[in-house]
């Protein structure tokens, strides 16, 4: 693979649980994207020690000719690399635990990216992920950062407000999952057998149609099946997801899709929509960061440690990441002009027509060597645009918080949350998390 197309990669948070499956897709993929090496950044180095020697493995035992790399230093990090996958969670899972269960004591929405939580994560990450920009640029001018650290919409904006002219891509995984739903509903082997047309924020969009490789529109089919089961399939049951907060989420949009059963809606607008439901059905002692520390963090480093401790990857129970594999895709696109449509969080700038230009949308985009070219999406209608641009003022506000030090622009994004239900409540759940943030946010006056 050391060709002279080969390609070298960082990825930026190399201490998160999703490293080692983001690694594996990445060597079941190296006859389109040829890798010469490969490295892991993290400002953790002993949470990244913990994955880096079974990474090495598992590198060695696919192709000994990639270059294997874990440090904490920035220089070594980013000098010659071409592309940076950046998926780091500043605070890490205990301060996601916080996010999740200060805003439940007041009745309010507890989510990694929805909610007061999500805004608390927002004013977290930007700052970790403008350091990441910034050593990229000073390192390797010409690398590309594919940056899907959460919360993606907040971090999207601080992108475009803060380093307009980086050569930064923000991205979810989220529509692939959806995509792999509707596959299913409609009895395709493959999302990618499907072509989309989408358009809203992130976590926080519509699907407006759907067509089979001849061109036929199915999404009147899908939002059939929606109405009846959301997005599962009938007979399944809890014990056919991985757990039942993935289960009920996919049920859901049954109550989603309702509201404009024109649009196959994204599930996370239950958060929006349905907030009362949302919290009935949390556990405030128990949240989804428990269920994550518990299960995949335990699944994962636990795994990790056992193959470093055998020096051999042979019958691991680690899985390639089929999400992650739109990575893959889009730094393909990239490299080597494919011109792939693919979901994007970009500038508006007049794709959705009645909307914010100065929005970062997430629309399908045509992929190349030079970046990203936004199609063209036309009017939204008015339901869709009145939440749409709530939210997008919300997150506005977080990144005026953060580039002000505003304790008021926190207050008025936190009121304005369609989850919040009144400013007595955003007040109380923002002076806890001014207390639980200490450190991480810049301090607000
Ligand atoms: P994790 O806590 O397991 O790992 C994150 C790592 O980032 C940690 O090792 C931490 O030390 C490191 N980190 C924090 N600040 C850093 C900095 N400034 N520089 C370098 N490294 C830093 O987290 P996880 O659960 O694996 O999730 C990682 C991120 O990916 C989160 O932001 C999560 O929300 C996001 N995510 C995004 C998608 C998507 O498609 N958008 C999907 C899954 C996860
Ligand atoms: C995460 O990063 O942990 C979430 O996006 C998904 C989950 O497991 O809650």
């Amino acid at each position: 693979n050391a060709g002279k197309n080969s390609i070298s990669v960082v990825i930026a948070g190399g201490g998160s649980t999703y490293t080692p499956e983001i690694i594996l897709m990445l060597l079941a993929n190296l006859d389109r994207l040829p890798l010469r090496c490969i490295k892991l950044y993290d400002n953790d180095g002993e949470r990244q020690g913990k994955l880096a020697s079974a990474v090495k493995i598992l590198i060695e035992e696919r192709d000994p000719s990639i270059e294997f790399v874990a440090t904490t230093d920035p220089k070594i990090a980013y000098t010659d690399v071409d592309f940076c996958l950046a998926h780091i969670r500043v605070g890490q899972l205990p301060m996601r635990e916080l996010d999740e269960k200060i805003p439940l004591k007041y009745g309010v929405v507890g989510q990694e990216t929805c909610g007061p939580g999500g805004l608390a994560y927002g004013l977290r990450s930007i700052p970790g992920v403008i350091e990441n920009i910034d050593y990229m640029e000073k390192y390797s001018p010409n690398c590309w950062m594919l940056n899907y650290s959460n919360p993606a919409a907040i971090v999207a904006e601080a992108c475009r407000r803060l380093r307009p002219h980086s050569r930064v891509i923000n991205i979810c995984d989220m529509p692939i999952g959806l995509e792999d739903s509707f596959a299913r509903i409609l009895g395709f082997k493959s999302r990618k057998q499907l072509d989309y047309r989408y358009f809203g924020l992130n976590h926080f969009g519509w699907y407006t149609s759907v067509k089979d490789p001849d061109g036929n529109e199915l999404l009147p089919k899908l939002v059939e099946h929606e109405l009846k089961y959301g997005n599962t399939m009938p007979g399944e049951s809890m014990d056919d997801y991985t757990d039942h907060t993935w289960y009920d989420t996919a049920l859901k949009v049954k109550d989603i899709v309702s509201l404009d059963p024109s649009m196959a809606p994204n599930s996370y607008l239950q958060y929006y929509l349905f907030p009362d439901d949302m919290v009935a059905h949390s556990d405030p002692q128990y949240t989804r960061a428990n269920m994550v520390m518990d299960g995949r963090e335990k699944r994962v480093f636990g795994e990790c440690a056992r193959i470093a401790e055998a020096g051999t990857a042979e019958g691991t129970s680690l899985r390639i990441g089929i999400h992650a594999e739109f990575i893959v895709d889009l730094a393909t696109a990239l490299a080597f002009n494919t011109h792939e449509r693919m979901l994007l969080i970009v500038p508006n700038n007049g794709a959705i027509e009645n909307f914010d230009p100065k929005a970062m949308v997430e629309i399908p985009c045509i992929v190349g060597k030079d970046g990203y070219e936004p199609l063209s999406i036309g009017t939204i209608p008015t339901f869709q645009k009145g939440l749409m641009y709530e939210q997008v003022c919300v997150e506005k506000l977080v990144v005026d918080a953060y580039e002000q030090h505003s304790y008021l622009k926190m207050l008025q994004a936190m009121s304005l949350s369609k989850t919040v239900p009144s400013a007595n409540v955003a007040k109380k759940i923002l002076d806890e998390l001014i207390v639980a943030n200490e450190g991480y946010w810049p301090e607000l006056h």
